[in-house]
């Protein structure tokens, strides 16, 4: 039922995804796309066959195939809508991307298939991670490399709904100063899969706890970094604010501040918070590991 649920949502979000994340296949996105990736993985290497795991529209599989790292793409979905945006998308870069529709517990892939296997934000969605990976340590050949990134931490995912909270009561407060048109007027068309937001969601992991599910499927050479500790406080209360307010409440500059204040608080956490605050309050998770 749970997987019926991810794909009635993730369909319905399939046409507006780019938009809601800010996903874009420009510089931006592939140097961060880039970053993620060379955190864990530093030497430049090209993959001949890549696989993406929970694709959505391809924003980690196609920014990292812009970058070089990867040529022949093959993305995966659980939902079809979303491997038509992700193929569409890869049509428009001028990337010829085999997008198929499947579940990541059950690759419809021979083993050895790949050199690498990637996912963004995908993990918290699987009812059986363990299945996942062993499919992805499976579709591996011999010494292929798996980089999962974008993975809300537990403690970091926790300390995000505080954020939120925050956010929310600041402009509960601001509302009642300035008045309620600073409001966004609540939406009353919306769709029911839209109220499957809350489902789809099933769990958060612990870094230690991704590292052992993967070094249980087989993977060797696993290891994680945590990365984003006031980027992404400032990263949720500004997405957060935005999604309350009314257009135009905020100045037509906010967005470029939005965006600069939140790579300088990178820049921060990367140069200064990760030597001092322990990884598991960091928020994103990536994790490598390479098939034996
Ligand atoms: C939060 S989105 C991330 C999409 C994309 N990777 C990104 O970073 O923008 C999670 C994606 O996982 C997909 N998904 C959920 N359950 C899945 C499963 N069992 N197998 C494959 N994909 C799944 C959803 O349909 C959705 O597209």
């Amino acid at each position: 039922v749970i997987k019926d649920v991810q794909v009635a949502y993730h369909d319905w979000e399939a046409a507006t995804y780019d938009n809601k994340w800010s996903i874009s296949f420009d510089q931006r996105c592939i140097d961060y796309a880039l970053g993620r990736f060379r955190r864990l993985v530093p030497e430049p290497q090209t993959f001949a066959r890549a696989l993406e795991i929970g694709c959505g529209t391809g924003f980690f599989l196609l920014n990292l195939a812009q970058a070089g790292v990867a040529v022949e793409l093959h993305c995966t979905d659980i939902a079809p809508a979303m491997v038509d945006v992700c193929v569409a998308n890869g049509r428009t870069l001028g990337l010829a991307v085999h997008g198929r529709v499947a579940d990541a517990e059950a690759l419809p892939y021979p083993d050895a298939s790949f050199d690498l296997v990637v996912g963004h934000a995908v993990a918290h969605h699987l009812p059986d991670l363990g299945a996942a990976f062993s499919e992805v340590a499976r579709v591996l050949r011999p010494g292929g490399r798996f980089v999962l990134a974008g993975e809300p931490t537990r403690v970091g995912d926790r300390i995000a709904g505080i954020v939120k909270r925050g956010a929310r009561a600041g402009v509960a407060l601001a509302a009642r100063v300035a008045g309620r048109q600073i409001l966004r007027p609540e939406r009353h068309d919306h769709p029911p899969a839209a109220a499957l937001e809350a489902e789809v969601d099933l769990h958060v992991f612990a870094p230690a706890d991704l590292e052992a599910l993967a070094r249980a499927a087989g993977l060797v050479g696993v290891t994680s970094v945590t990365e984003e500790l006031t980027a992404n406080w400032f990263g949720w209360t500004t997405r957060t604010v935005e999604a309350l307010l009314a257009p135009g409440v905020l100045p037509a500059r906010y967005p470029w501040f939005a965006y600069r204040t939140w790579r300088t608080l990178f820049a921060f956490d990367d140069a200064v918070a990760r030597h001092v605050v322990p990884k598991p309050l960091f928020y994103n998770c990536v994790l490598t590991g390479t098939a034996p």
